[in-house]
């Protein structure tokens, strides 16, 4: 009998244990999901303080490298017709100031531009993609074809700059690393999902390498992961020694997380 109570007795505490322990837990889930939630809302206003510098940043440089140049420019001129007529060599030294100024300038709105695209605010997403790829195209000699249908469901601002920011640095990151003879660049809404593609045909190489890790030199997949994750959206690679790189993600075009809003 005394037994028998002793051992419906440890029963009884075991059960007990159990439940505390099933208790702990969900509550050590909650708590996790929790922070998980935080994180993600942190992510996504890291990423809208950084647009915003970078709207200031472009902002002001556009706007000092306005009144700089055209100084400048008003200034070299007018010594180069305050000079006499002989003064060949001077002559031709302005002249070649005149064509690095304007090197210069033309470098440093090309910064501006990459900062913060004025096509993306007032023309959207469509001209900001079209006008980058144009501008590359320009730059090197690959063909690069873009595909965009966005239909009729708007991309809330993060969602369309994260769309932004990935099809530049996965396009840099083919004309820098693969070599190929062609890039193909599509962008399409179905439903409530803004889905990116960017494919090279060029050397590829093994994505496990990386380990989904950036390091000090090497940020740019990092970057485009964190943004995505942030986001609520998935990202996926492959690639494959001599065999191209495909990068593809998908992100909800209200650009919010199952995290909520900000
Ligand atoms: N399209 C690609 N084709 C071939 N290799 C690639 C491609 N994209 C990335 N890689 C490889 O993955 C590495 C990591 O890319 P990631 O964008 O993270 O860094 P990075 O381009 O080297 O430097 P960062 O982007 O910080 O300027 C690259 O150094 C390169 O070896
Ligand atoms: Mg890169």
């Amino acid at each position: 009998m005394g037994v028998r109570r002793t051992a419906a007795e440890r029963m009884k505490a075991a059960n007990a244990a159990l439940r505390a322990e099933v208790r702990r837990r969900r509550s050590a889930e909650t708590e996790l999901r929790r922070s998980a939630r935080e994180i993600q809302r942190y992510a996504r206003r890291l990423l809208a303080v950084r647009e915003e510098e970078k709207r200031n940043l472009a902002a002001a440089l556009h706007h000092e490298l306005g009144s700089l140049s055209v100084g400048l420019a008003a200034g070299l001129h007018a010594a180069r017709l305050a000079l006499p007529p002989g003064a060949a060599d001077a002559r031709r030294r302005l002249e070649e100031t005149e064509a690095i100024l304007r090197g210069t300038v033309s470098r440093l709105r090309d910064t501006a531009v990459d900062l913060r695209p004025a096509d993306l605010d007032a023309m959207g997403l469509k001209a900001a993609l079209r006008a980058t790829v144009e501008r590359l195209s320009r730059l090197v000699p690959v063909r690069i074809r873009l595909g965009c249908r966005l239909g009729d469901t708007p991309l809330s601002p993060s969602a369309s700059i994260a769309v932004y920011r990935i099809a530049q640095e996965a396009l840099t990151n083919c004309l820098k690393h693969a070599s190929p003879h062609r890039i193909s660049l599509d962008v399409r809404v179905l439903k409530d999902t803004v889905r990116l593609s960017v494919t090279d045909d060029g050397r590829g190489f093994d994505p496990a390498r990386t380990n989904g890790r950036g390091t000090d030199r090497h940020l740019g997949l990092q970057a485009m992961r964190e943004m995505v994750r942030s986001l609520g959206g998935e990202f996926t690679l492959h690639s494959k020694p001599g065999r191209g790189t495909r990068l593809h993600v998908r992100l909800p075009v209200d650009g919010n997380g199952a995290g909520g809003g900000e």
